[in-house]
Formats: C-alpha cells, sequence, structure tokens
C-alpha cells in the first residue's frame, strides 16, 4: 500500500488537532467496521467557518482525511462547507489506496455533522439542507 507524500504528511503533522470549548456545531460520526470515531469542532459567525478543530480516534487515513478537510472549510461559509465531499478531500491528499476511500467519506460526513448540529442549535431541521447521515 502506498500513502501519498500529503498523506504522510497530513498524518505526521496533522492541522487544527483539538477542541472548541464553545463551539457553535459539534459532529461525531463513526466507521462501525473499522471501529474509527472522528469528532469535529466547528466555530461559525456570521454564516462563516472562523475556526475548526478535530479529534480522531483512527487510522492515519482518516487522521489525514480529518485534518486536510479542517483546513478545506476553515474560512469558508457553511453553504461552502456543506459542498465539501470526500471525492475533493481524497484530491487534496492526492489520493488514498482503495480500502482507505471510506476514511474520506468519514471525514465528510464528520463536517455535515457538524454542520447540522449547528442548524439544530438555531432551531433548524438540518436534513433538507445537509441531508440525511
Ligand atoms: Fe487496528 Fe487497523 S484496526 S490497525
Ligand atoms: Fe476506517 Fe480509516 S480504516 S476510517
Amino acid at each position: 500500500m502506498q500513502y501519498s507524500a500529503k498523506v504522510m504528511d497530513h498524518f505526521s503533522n496533522p492541522r487544527n488537532v483539538g477542541e472548541i470549548a464553545d463551539a457553535d456545531g459539534v459532529g461525531e460520526v463513526g466507521n462501525p467496521t473499522c471501529g474509527d470515531i472522528m469528532k469535529m469542532y466547528l466555530k461559525i459567525d456570521g454564516g462563516r467557518i472562523t475556526d475548526v478543530k478535530f479529534k480522531t480516534f483512527g487510522c492515519g487515513a482518516a487522521i489525514a482525511t480529518s485534518s486536510i478537510a479542517t483546513e478545506m472549510i476553515k474560512g469558508k461559509s457553511v453553504d461552502e462547507a456543506l459542498q465539501l465531499s470526500n471525492k475533493a478531500v481524497i484530491e487534496a491528499l492526492d489520493g488514498l489506496p482503495p480500502v482507505k476511500v471510506h476514511c474520506s467519506v468519514l471525514a465528510e460526513q464528520a463536517v455535515k455533522a457538524a454542520l447540522s448540529d449547528y442548524y439544530r442549535r438555531q432551531g433548524v431541521d438540518p436534513e433538507p439542507i445537509v441531508g440525511k447521515l
């Protein structure tokens, strides 16, 4: 199995690791097959993601995909963050081995789960906006 230099970089030196105590949205997702868990914290101001942190209990690819996902949505609007796809995450990492594609799906879902929580806290039903998780 071959990992790209970008995957190795984000695995060895993950960006935005941690928690946000007063987050505006928190999402946690897990993959029942591998047992990996991702938690994503968002700080949102005026519809823009001003800060994002993550904690991943999982494989190296899960750490790398969550790390790059935080970089991809930081500073973006909520609407832009909703467009983040696992394919875009894979491309940004210069590829992932096929058995690790589900790790990128987990990263997309973690962002969407955190955005869903954000909408819920505003009293908005997230499902029509974010979709089913
Ligand atoms: Fe433990 Fe893969 S599940 S190393
Ligand atoms: Fe399951 Fe990576 S092996 S998230």
